[in-house]
């Protein structure tokens, strides 16, 4: 596919600005998405516009972090993908440009909505629902019975089977814990996070590195999308993708233009391509399986139905807040972390 033939050189610049902390001339951008989209995506933008983009993966918390640190003088001119609460977050502390993209009359009504709750500085660009998946073969070779429900991953059978990312640098782990809050009241799922701790193994810093790790038998659980559990299966992973039976919640992931970006327009350029069918094409060419916020946008063919998953309904402004999130992380990091054991962050 036309889309994909640049690829090599589009790794190997995305490699170098990665490593080297390079900027492009004529537009940088972080990207939340997995690595194999940032690569898909910085390819097919340059073949379209020609031209030049730095682009690095980081999960989400990490790139809020870097943007504030960078506001007097910004690196960084869009960001793209990641969960949108911590978009949410950047708009409310007043780091981010309005731009209404073309194509947003085209996005759904989700995606609509997200739009709005950002005060017109973040758009919706995909939703995909959050789970677990497990490792039959680890399981099964452990003796184990498959876990169906939230509250199963808490069981003692499975001690260092489990992995989960850290929500102060994972939107994945971040949307794990505003999940849980809105399912079972803060208190509980704290509760029930310092129980979990127990079984797990690694505290990883990206949110799909548990499905990951599950897919290569390193454990036997990973909480992660959904969406990325698909991803490795469809690779060939002997993975068994569950939708909790208490229900969960969902990411809208986003992109926003960096407030001060040095590239205005060819910021505005890439945010109307993201927005785009094409744009959006460029997730299923990489092998990702998130829902498009574009209506005319392709869904990937094995894209989890989310209607059949039992959801909660959850509440964006609410855990975008500045507030909210910082209150969340430090009960995170003092009754979770503070109290598990060989816990490390990779
Ligand atoms: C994966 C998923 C995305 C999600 C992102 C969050 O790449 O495919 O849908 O937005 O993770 O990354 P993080 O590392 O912040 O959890």
């Amino acid at each position: 596919m036309k889309l994909v033939t640049s690829l090599g050189a589009g790794a190997a610049f995305w490699l170098s600005s990665a490593l080297t902390g390079a900027t492009a001339q004529d537009l940088n951008v972080l990207c939340g998405v997995d690595k194999d989209w940032c690569l898909t995506m910085e390819a097919a933008f340059e073949q379209t516009t020609g031209l030049d983009v730095a682009m690095a993966r980081r999960s989400t918390g990490e790139i809020l972090e870097q943007i504030r640190d960078e506001k007097d003088d910004p690196q960084v001119d869009v960001w793209w993908g990641g969960t949108g609460d911590t978009h949410l977050q950047a708009a409310a502390e007043g780091l981010l440009e309005p731009y209404r993209p073309a194509h947003t009359g085209d996005a759904l009504p989700w995606a609509q909505n997200f739009y709005q709750l950002s005060g017109g500085t973040a758009s919706g660009v995909y939703a995909g629902a959050l789970g677990f998946a497990y490792n039959s073969s680890v399981l099964t070779g452990n003796g184990l019975k498959a876990p169906s429900c939230w509250k199963d991953l808490t069981d003692p059978r499975y001690l260092g089977l489990v992995q989960l990312a850290n929500p102060n640098s994972s939107g994945t782990a971040y949307t794990f814990l505003a999940t849980l809050v809105q399912l079972l009241g803060e208190d509980e799922a704290i509760r029930y996070l310092a129980a979990l701790a127990h079984n797990i193994s690694h505290f990883t810093t990206s949110g799909a590195a548990p499905v990951k790790a599950a897919a290569r038998g390193e454990t036997g659980i990973g909480i992660s999308f959904i969406h990325d559990a698909v991803t490795q299966q469809q690779a060939g992973a002997p993975l068994v993708i569950v939708a909790p039976c208490e229900g969960t919640g969902y990411e809208i992931g986003a992109v926003s233009i960096v407030k001060g970006a040095k590239h205005l327009q060819a910021a505005r350029r890439f945010v109307n391509y993201s927005m785009s069918p094409e744009g959006q094409a460029t997730g299923t060419a990489s092998g990702q399986n998130q829902i498009p916020s574009n209506a005319r946008a392709a869904l990937p063919p094995a894209a989890p139905d989310i209607s059949l998953i039992r959801m909660v309904d959850y509440d964006f402004a609410t855990f975008g807040s500045p507030e909210q999130r910082r209150r969340l992380l430090d009960r995170f990091d003092k009754e979770v972390l503070g109290n598990s054991s060989p816990v490390v962050t990779q």
